[in-house]
């Protein structure tokens, strides 16, 4: 009996230990977020990752090929792929990515990249600065990874919901540049409406000075026109006179019959 199970186990390793625990990729998340927040300089537009069930099974499969080899196509066409083959450490293989950084470092608009190569200085690593735009890309906001143990090594595979292009942020204050979709600010990453524990990350445009950080209001007293422009919800427009638009530039109410002034007061 006992040796049936052994043997049964032999025949069966179990999976998880080829897998990604959801802790452990939970962690890997949280890894590329602590990165993207950390650039240097600073990115105006970074979004925040959140963890995508769909590129996770993609990561998966992938890495269930035992292939050290890019996927296009199919699922994966415009999707953005990171590869590592080594150690199972899946948070290691992300911080082998990012550091290609160090060549990006060189110049601003990344044309450096690669040229490090030859230096030394990480020469088994950082051959260009791919990984490290996809890792650090501003635009990208679902990540899923997966693992697969391979005979000897760990093939490590993080798929992306967009690619990767240079430069891959834009630089400024933090939360400074977020877009209209994600205009909220969470650590430094920008962060759709209603997500708890985030601020206001847009400047007042035509008010004098922001109010709260909470609600993104701003003190339009004056002649100033209203612009809480955080939560897409929230017109300061009275007398069922209408926000202009999603411009976040135009703060300017349009005004119903008899209703005149910046608030159509
Ligand atoms: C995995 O790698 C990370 C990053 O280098 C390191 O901090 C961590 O201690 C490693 N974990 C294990 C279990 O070796
Ligand atoms: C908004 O948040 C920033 C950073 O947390 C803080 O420095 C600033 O004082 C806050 N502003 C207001 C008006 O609460
Ligand atoms: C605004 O529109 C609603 C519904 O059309 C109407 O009931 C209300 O009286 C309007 N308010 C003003 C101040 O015109
Ligand atoms: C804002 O939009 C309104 C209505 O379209 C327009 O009249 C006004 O000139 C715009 N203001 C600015 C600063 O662009």
């Amino acid at each position: 009996m006992l040796l049936v199970f052994l043997l049964l186990l032999l025949l069966h390793p179990p999976l998880v230990s080829n897998q990604m625990t959801d802790a452990e990729h939970q962690g890997i998340v949280e890894l590329h977020n602590r990165l993207r927040r950390s650039v240097l300089p600073e990115a105006a537009n970074m979004n925040q990752l959140i963890a995508s069930a769909t590129l996770r099974n993609l990561a998966q499969q992938a890495a269930d090929t035992c292939r050290f080899e890019h996927n296009y196509g199919g699922d994966y066409s415009g999707l953005g792929e990171n590869l590592y083959m080594g150690g199972s450490n899946a948070s290691l293989a992300v911080m082998l990515w990012f550091i290609e950084r160090e060549n990006y470092r060189l110049s601003a608009s990344g044309a450096l990249c690669g040229l490090e190569y030859g230096n030394g200085r990480y020469p088994q690593y950082a051959s260009s600065c791919g990984h490290y735009y996809q890792v650090v890309q501003a635009s990208v906001r679902e990540v899923g990874c997966g693992k697969k143990a391979c005979s000897g090594s760990s093939l490590i595979v993080c798929e992306y919901n967009s690619g990767s292009g240079s430069p891959p942020y834009t630089a400024g204050p933090s939360c400074s540049g977020c877009s209209s979709a994600r205009p909220r600010c969470l650590d430094g990453l920008c962060v759709p409406v209603g997500t708890s524990g985030s601020t206001c990350s847009l400047a007042c445009q035509s008010c004098t000075k922001l109010v709260g950080n909470a609600t993104g209001s701003c003190d339009c007293s004056g002649s100033y026109v209203p612009c809480t422009k955080c939560d897409s919800d929230a017109t300061q427009c009275l007398n069922n006179g209408t926000d202009v638009g999603a411009s976040l530039t135009n703060c300017s109410c349009v005004c119903p019959a008899d209703f005149y002034g910046d608030r159509c007061q």
